[in-house]
């Protein structure tokens, strides 16, 4: 993956100072992080008049859907809530896309209700459903298909989408079926064929493979005079979770410019897309305190007032986020960074090496904007971290 290198210093001494006034843990936000990740989205995807969705699933905070709203993006959703904060926070029906294998009544109801845009169907029993909801409610709904392509994302198996062991998406072996089952269904209205192979998807030539499996799949429908208006590719692309302050806004434009090559549009067809990750991800970070320091027989631990429950990434798929002490620049040393809670996947990193922590030091758990905050619990009756929103000054482009 080719990134833009923007040299990026989130945490000035004036913030460090701000932050040593607040209880912690706290999810910390930089809007203006946020804004150059927009633009530079903007930059890219209007290139080839595509048009993006914003991934509520990822961060549904008001402060960040309003700028969002604001830069242009539409709004994928996959729970009747995501729709409903989506709508509070400026979104109009139109630019909502419902995605989501297990929509229930009333959550389709509600989207019909607000006339959303499309409907993302992933069974044929759900789109007998849809047709039947519609027709009670005198409705048309705008559907697309999504389709398991069966391409590997080679990322984490636990976000892998895309296979055909995966319980999301249509088996093309059923477009016969679904190709009569809509003709049957007055109030479904087919738009185009949705698609979504996983998440933090870092090599970019499987969007290329992906494209390829999209131009023979939409040649199924087009060879029997049936239009696909929109195509919906989803989101997936990955961030840089080893250097933020090095790669703070994600690849958009290898991204985009690969689909655009090899993707076969069809003539005034739209492509949709639904990124989450890769639009929050950089500008969030969770602050912590480091409670204590402890000696294990071969291991030092600094356990953390922050916890699994704040960000259950690290143990829910071992992933790797860049931790660093914002109060310390004294030598490194070697640490089993670890929370609060009574389990031992409770832990952000093993082995980290960073400038030596003392009791009462800020620590900064990077990358953590998408599917950190939205994916927090209250096991152990944990409270739940505060979001604080911060402008930046200094962020240096050094983009061609
Ligand atoms: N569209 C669909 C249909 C999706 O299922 C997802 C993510 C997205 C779009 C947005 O994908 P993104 O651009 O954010 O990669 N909790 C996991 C990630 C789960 C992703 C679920 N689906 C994590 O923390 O890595």
């Amino acid at each position: 993956m080719i990134q833009t290198s923007i040299s990026y210093q989130p945490f000035t001494q004036q913030r460090i100072a701000d932050f040593q006034k607040r209880e912690t843990p706290f999810y910390f936000y930089d809007m203006a992080l946020l804004d150059n990740t927009l633009a530079a989205l903007r930059r890219s995807s209007s290139k080839h008049d595509f048009t993006v969705h914003y991934a509520l699933k990822a961060n549904v905070n008001e402060e960040l859907l309003r700028k969002i709203k604001a830069a242009g993006l539409g709004a994928d959703c996959v729970s009747g809530n995501e729709i409903r904060q989506a709508l509070a926070c400026g979104f109009s029906g139109k630019d909502v896309v419902f995605a989501g294998v297990g929509k229930s009544d009333r959550e389709i109801r509600f989207g019909l209700e607000h006339d959303i845009y499309c409907f993302n169907c992933e069974s044929l029993q759900e789109l007998t459903v849809l047709q039947e909801l519609a027709a009670e409610m005198n409705k048309t709904a705008r559907v697309a298909l999504r389709v398991n392509p069966n391409i590997d994302a080679k990322t984490h198996r636990y976000i892998t989408t895309g296979l055909r062991d995966n319980k999301f998406g249509i088996n093309p072996r059923d477009f016969e079926k679904i190709a009569s089952l809509l003709q049957d269904s007055p109030n479904l209205v087919l738009r185009g064929l949705h698609f979504h192979i996983g998440s933090q998807v870092t090599d970019i030539d499987v969007y290329a493979g992906l494209c390829e499996r999209v131009n023979d799949l939409q040649q199924w429908f087009t060879d029997r005079g049936i239009d696909l208006p929109d195509l919906n590719l989803g989101g997936g692309l990955g961030i840089n979770y080893k250097e933020p302050d090095r790669y703070p806004i994600a690849d958009f434009e290898s991204y985009f410019s690969t689909i655009a090559q090899h993707l076969k549009r069809l003539p005034g067809q739209h492509v949709h897309f639904e990124l989450g990750r890769s639009i929050v991800g950089q500008c969030g970070s969770l602050i912590s305190r480091a409670l204590y320091i402890k000696e294990g027989v071969e291991t030092t631990f600094a356990v953390l007032d922050a916890g699994m429950t704040e960000l259950i990434r690290p143990a829910l798929y071992q992933s790797h986020h860049y931790i660093e002490n914002l109060s310390s620049d004294l030598p490194e040393q070697t640490y089993d960074i670890v929370g609060p809670i009574c389990e031992s996947s409770d832990c952000f990193g093993r082995d980290v090496q960073l400038a030596e922590i003392r009791r009462g030091d800020l620590i900064a758990i990077r990358s953590a904007g998408a599917y950190g905050q939205v994916m927090a619990s209250r096991y152990n009756l944990r409270d739940l971290a505060e979001s604080v929103y911060g402008k930046r000054e200094n962020l240096v482009t050094n983009e061609k």
